[in-house]
């Protein structure tokens, strides 16, 4: 039930801090420097002996799958691919037993997901599943896999299950660091230490709602919108955008902020809000000249920063302050405004939040 919110997006959005430490439950040890999953321990030597990870899904997971790709490569140091599954499924893949295939999936009964894996199994790939639904098919076809424990996602528009994923391909790209000794004890350390205050930070994210409801009312009236991002943030405004199209039919596009000046500076004047997320400790200066590029243009910022930031708040239209966090974990953060930002603009519009037209829970055709 609704529990008193008027919506299950709503409602799921607030579940966050919650559903998330339950993907972390019994899976981390701070204090004993851990981290296991176990439906990875069990194949360990596939994972770590692995020449590549593929990682296929559709959507929302698609995009989780991404943040996955700047995981694994950052901190484990294993070459990932992330592909539509859909398409991973027509293209004739190049695929052996000496990779190891990763379906993301929330409902577990996605027709092209389950596909693709029906593919990568018959090549000798090891299938690992990061599902939502217990003993969904998804489930039930792999070799292994991680439920991420978020309990069941109602609302058409996905937001829970995303940080559950995210929250898993955390836990296995740092498993998968320790194991194959790429970041030292220390970072480790620090990265377990900070992970575990991930839960009370989107508490504390959650508490910008009402300043997120006045912008959405603000910027409800636009036909398109902007995502900007750049590295762990980029598949973040992918994300964002999708949120935005799906529930208030808003055309929206996410971009990695540095390739707008290669095509979509040209669509920039007054009535395009452009919705930055710049929490990046890296290539923060950057970040800020693509913003100056945007408001000489007279766009529309809405920008998402880390609390205290300065450069970006003098000039944005307005700003969302988050926590700041270690960068590998800013998605779990950045993504909350956007799921608000969406949610609170398709109330304004009076959109059925829960049940957008055109879309179903879980797509099982192709
Ligand atoms: O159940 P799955 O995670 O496999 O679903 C994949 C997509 O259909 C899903 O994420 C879809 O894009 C959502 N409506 C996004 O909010």
């Amino acid at each position: 039930e609704k529990e008193g919110y008027d919506h299950f997006m709503l409602k799921e959005i607030y579940e966050q801090p919650k559903t998330i430490l339950d993907a972390m439950r019994g899976r981390i040890s701070s204090k004993e420097s851990r981290v296991i999953l176990r439906g990875m321990e069990e194949y360990a030597n596939r994972f770590v002996r692995a020449n590549r990870i593929i990682i296929v899904a559709c959507g929302t997971s698609y995009h989780s799958g991404l943040i996955g790709e700047y995981l694994i490569e950052d901190l484990a140091r294993i070459p990932v691919e992330v592909e539509y599954a859909s398409e991973f499924r027509y293209r004739n893949p190049i695929i052996n037993e000496h990779d190891v295939v990763i379906a993301i999936s929330q409902s577990g009964e996605t027709a092209d997901t389950l596909a693709a894996l029906e593919l990568a199994k018959s090549k000798g790939a090891l299938i690992y599943g990061i599902v939502n639904s217990v003993g969904s098919s998804i489930a039930r076809l792999t070799d292994a896999g991680s439920y991420i424990h978020c309990g069941p996602e109602i609302g058409v528009a996905s937001t829970k299950a995303f940080t559950g994923q995210v929250t898993v391909l955390t836990l296995l790209a740092l498993s998968l660091a320790r194991k194959l000794s790429t970041i030292s004890n220390t970072y480790f350390q620090t990265l377990l230490s900070e992970l575990e205050l991930i839960p009370q930070k989107v508490e504390e994210t959650l508490k910008s709602s009402d300043h997120i409801k006045y912008i959405a009312k603000e910027i409800k009236g636009h036909h398109n919108a902007l995502y900007l991002g750049r590295g762990y943030n980029f598949p973040v405004a992918l994300e964002g955008a999708l949120k935005l199209k799906e529930i208030s039919y808003i055309h929206a596009e996410g971009y990695p902020a540095a390739e707008m000046k290669h095509g979509p500076i040209a669509l920039i004047d007054e009535n395009m809000p452009v919705i930055v997320t710049a929490t990046n400790r890296s290539a923060y200066e950057k970040i800020v000249s693509n913003v100056q590029e945007v408001v000489a243009r007279k766009g529309r910022v809405i920008a998402i920063v880390n609390k205290g930031e300065q450069a970006i708040t003098r000039i944005a239209d307005h700003v969302i302050e988050i926590p700041d966090t270690e960068e590998p974990f800013s998605p779990l953060l950045s993504v909350i405004p956007l799921q608000l930002l969406s949610y609170y603009i398709a109330v304004e519009l009076g959109k059925n939040v829960d049940q957008p037209r055109n879309l179903a829970k879980s797509v099982t055709v192709e």
